[in-house]
């Protein structure tokens, strides 16, 4: 036994130049305890218990090290900065099927790379049923004033957000409620398994598993994936100005840039006579994340059924709302609304409703934008401009199970 764990520390000393062992020192037999091989895991990528389940690089990927462009200015990131190992812990629990009570669902069968993390599906499937709410993209997540996370904004933070999905009953199933297996029955079954152990050390500097290194972990590897790589950024970094066109964007880009951009005027009645359409006063760019102050915007319905859903203030950073081609990364708002055209109708003319946002009752009258046509299709061409192509395939945000 003891001669297998200095094997692996050799191995690890061969990759990395340094022996990450923590615990005991395998070598030392006079030291070796009967639960030896638990004390002496190590950090290595590359061994046999990560390999024969995992595609992992042997050296993580620089998920610390983005580039984040000089002009985004917010970050949430509060005391749990990214590390490599971290977010790589953090990825193989985001497509570990383990985390739901049945073995079928992982957090990335309702956030889907392929659509910007979030789901095709308007009523997202989990392990007991459908979720209330549509699933929503997890693009830029770190780079928003707000902290708080949820359509209705009830996690505090997104290290708190990151198991409440593990321990919803319809979701991933463990509730610890009526029979169900709990959130510590589950850290207790990954506690046992040899490529956590591993990559837990790698992440934490010792094997312990735990609902609050789990959630630091996850929301890592949330916070890193990041799309900065639009026809908006290359714009916005040739001109260092919103403001001003840009000179990569067409006249129909620039125009739906205008629009969005600046305020409405509009007349006692609420009915706009002048000016944009107002959107960034929510949509804050450049990060397009949510004014944390907001109120709702008057989309209150639920999905697929009768009631109202008062408390949704949050949307996430409207980057890649749909894709650079203009293709659905699934429906949009919390009750699945499908499309830019019918959010932009929502927005044309709002209907007052409890808790509404009083930007969007001007006078006390819900607003009657009245967009033509063209200024329409101008707002759609620059919400198309502000999706990236590196976030859909970056294998660093992939399915790392073999
Ligand atoms: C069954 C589908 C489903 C699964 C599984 C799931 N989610 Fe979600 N996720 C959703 C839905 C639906 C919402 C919006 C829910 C709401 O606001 O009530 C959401 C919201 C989120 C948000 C909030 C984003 C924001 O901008 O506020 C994050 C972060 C998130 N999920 C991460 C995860 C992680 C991490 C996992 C795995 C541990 C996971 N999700 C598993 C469907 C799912
Ligand atoms: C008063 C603040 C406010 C203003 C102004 C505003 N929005 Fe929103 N927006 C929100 C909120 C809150 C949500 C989440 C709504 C929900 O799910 O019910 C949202 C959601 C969206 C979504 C869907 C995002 C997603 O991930 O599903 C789009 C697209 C959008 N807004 C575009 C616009 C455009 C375009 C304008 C200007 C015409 C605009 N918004 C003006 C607050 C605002």
């Amino acid at each position: 036994m003891a001669i297998l764990a200095m094997e692996t520390s050799m191995n690890t000393l061969s990759r990395f130049g340094l022996p990450l062992v923590f615990g005991l020192i395998a070598c030392d037999a006079a030291t070796v305890a009967p639960d030896v091989e638990e004390a002496a895991v190590v950090c290595n990528l590359a061994a046999a218990e990560i390999t024969s389940i995992l595609t992992l690089p042997s050296t993580p990927f620089d998920y610390d090290g983005q580039p984040v462009p000089t002009y985004i200015g917010v970050d949430n990131t509060g005391s749990n900065p990214i590390t490599d190992y971290g977010a790589t812990l953090g990825r193989v629990l985001f497509y570990d099927r383990a985390l739901s009570s049945d073995g079928t669902i992982s957090c990335a069968s309702c956030h889907q790379q392929a659509f910007a993390f979030s789901d095709p599906s308007d009523a997202s499937t989990g392990v007991n049923g459908t979720a209330g709410r549509h699933s929503m993209r997890l693009v830029n997540a770190r780079f928003a004033e707000e902290d708080a996370f949820f359509w209705d904004e009830r996690a505090a933070t997104l290290e708190l957000q990151t198991t409440q999905p593990i321990q919803d009953h319809v979701e991933m199933g463990f509730s610890g409620q009526d029979g169900a297996p709990s959130i510590s029955d589950l850290v207790a079954t990954l506690q046992e398994q040899a490529h956590y152990q591993n990559l837990f050390t790698c992440a934490f500097g010792d094997a312990g598993v735990s609902e609050v290194r789990m959630q630091q972990a996850l929301a890592q590897f949330v916070r890193s994936i990041q799309s900065f790589d639009s026809r908006y950024d290359e714009g916005r970094a040739q001109v260092g100005n919103d403001g001003v066109p840009f000179p990569n964007f067409t006249a129909e880009e620039n125009l739906g840039k205008e629009i969005f951009l600046r305020r409405a005027d509009f007349n006692g009645a609420g009915v706009r006579v002048g000016g944009g359409a107002g959107c960034a006063g929510c949509h804050r760019p450049p990060e397009f994340d949510i004014d944390p102050r907001s109120d709702n915007n008057g989309v209150v319905g639920v999905l697929a059924g009768v009631g109202t859903d008062l408390e949704v203030t949050r949307s996430p950073s409207l980057r890649d709302v749909v894709k650079a081609d203009g293709s659905s990364n699934g429906a949009m708002m919390h009750s699945a609304i499908g499309g830019l055209a019918a959010a932009l109708a929502h927005y044309d003319s709002i209907e007052p409703v409890p808790g509404i946002d009083q930007r969007l009752t001007p006078a006390g009258q819900g607003q009657q934008l009245g967009l033509t046509d063209v200024e329409t299709s101008a707002l759609v061409a620059f919400l198309r401009t502000l999706a990236g192509e590196d976030l859909y395939t970056n294998v660093m945000w992939s399915d790392p199970f073999r």
